[in-house]
């Protein structure tokens, strides 16, 4: 199968890259920078000419604006990269026969729900990231029929620093670090993203698609339980979302579930305490291992999870 990938030195891309050649896949990874095949997806002759080149079968289209500030900020880039950039691969993808999958976000929704939001929700974006992939999304779904639309959240992983990376050095350096108590979501490992990945594009089940560790988890629990493993000091300031005044207004609540991946008869991903375990272990830690959950790498369902789950 030949794969290409758009971002493939951004964080999902690269794990993406490195997940499809250990399957022995041949991968066209693109990108700006100097070791990728150079390819700006805003600019619509070079993606033809590279597609043309390459032939992909599948594309995993990872790049995109994703600073969510700088979104708010600079609206006229994030729509030209994240909307218009995604009209380019989804037009070019139809064009040669390859299947699109592209990577969306959580913040397409308002959070206003309370609950998990699962595919059929519809969404109401907040930011100008939100609503640029929001187009994004849309752009794909009209213009190549052989699509998936993947919506992810709060990734973190091995190939660029995120979120626990920074909680790790932060508690190792002995500094405090700010976590927010009553903002809730879904954080997820790109390695999980990966694997289910792989497998969704064998089904041909098209659509739109939530791709998530399971249990909703706001980010200090998330932080805390991320250093207790980790045996550092819990140097943490919960604090409130209003606290934390941003350019770009983030959704409250925007845990996912998936009624599709079900129905996809693909396994349900691995719930957010198993995935960070892996997580931590890949990166030198030795978590403890959790009673309730099924061996590491498995699908495990930590059975305290769904404590958490306020879904219908
Ligand atoms: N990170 C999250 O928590 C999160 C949450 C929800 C959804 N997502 C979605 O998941 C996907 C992957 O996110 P990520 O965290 O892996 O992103 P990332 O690490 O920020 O990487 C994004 C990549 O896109 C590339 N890019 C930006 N503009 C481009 C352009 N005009 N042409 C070609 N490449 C361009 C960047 O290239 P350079 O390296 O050259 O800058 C970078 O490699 C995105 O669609 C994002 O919206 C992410």
């Amino acid at each position: 199968m030949r794969v290409l990938i758009t971002g493939a030195n951004g964080m999902l891309g690269a794990e993406l890259t490195d997940y499809c050649q250990q399957l022995g896949y041949t991968v066209i990874p693109t990108g700006r920078q100097p070791h990728l095949i150079q390819m700006d997806i805003t600019e619509p002759r070079t993606v033809r000419a590279v597609f043309e080149e390459y032939r992909p079968e599948v594309v995993f289209h990872c790049a995109a604006m994703t600073n969510v500030d700088a979104c708010e900020q600079h609206p006229q880039q994030a729509y030209r990269v994240n909307a218009f950039g995604a009209e380019v691969i989804a037009s070019q993808c139809h064009r040669v026969g390859a299947i699109c999958v592209a990577i969306s976000t959580d913040y397409v929704f308002d959070g206003k729900a309370g609950r998990p939001y699962h595919e059929y929700d519809t969404p109401n974006p907040l930011s100008v990231y939100g609503r640029s992939k929001w187009l994004g999304e849309q752009a794909v779904q009209a213009l190549c029929p052989r699509h998936y639309i993947v919506r992810v959240a709060w990734l973190y992983g091995r190939f660029r620093p995120s979120f626990p990376q920074f909680v790790l050095q932060q508690a190792q350096a002995g500094e405090k670090v700010k976590a927010i108590v009553d903002q809730i979501g879904s954080p997820t490992y790109t390695y999980d993203v990966a694997q289910r990945l792989l497998q969704l594009v064998q089904t041909d089940a098209f659509g739109v698609y939530h791709l998530t560790n399971r249990g909703p988890v706001s980010r200090y629990e998330f932080a805390r339980t991320l250093l207790q493993w980790a045996g550092l000091p819990e140097l943490l300031e919960p604090i409130p979302m209003s606290a934390w005044q941003t350019p770009a207004p983030r959704p409250a609540y925007s845990a996912l579930i998936s009624w599709r991946l079900e129905w996809a008869q693909l396994p349900p991903m691995p719930t957010w305490r198993d995935a960070l375990r892996r997580f931590l272990k890949q990166m030198g830690y030795t978590a403890p291992h959790d009673e309730n959950a099924h061996p590491a790498h498995s699908d495990g369902n930590d059975a305290d999870d769904d404590l958490h789950t306020n879904s219908d």
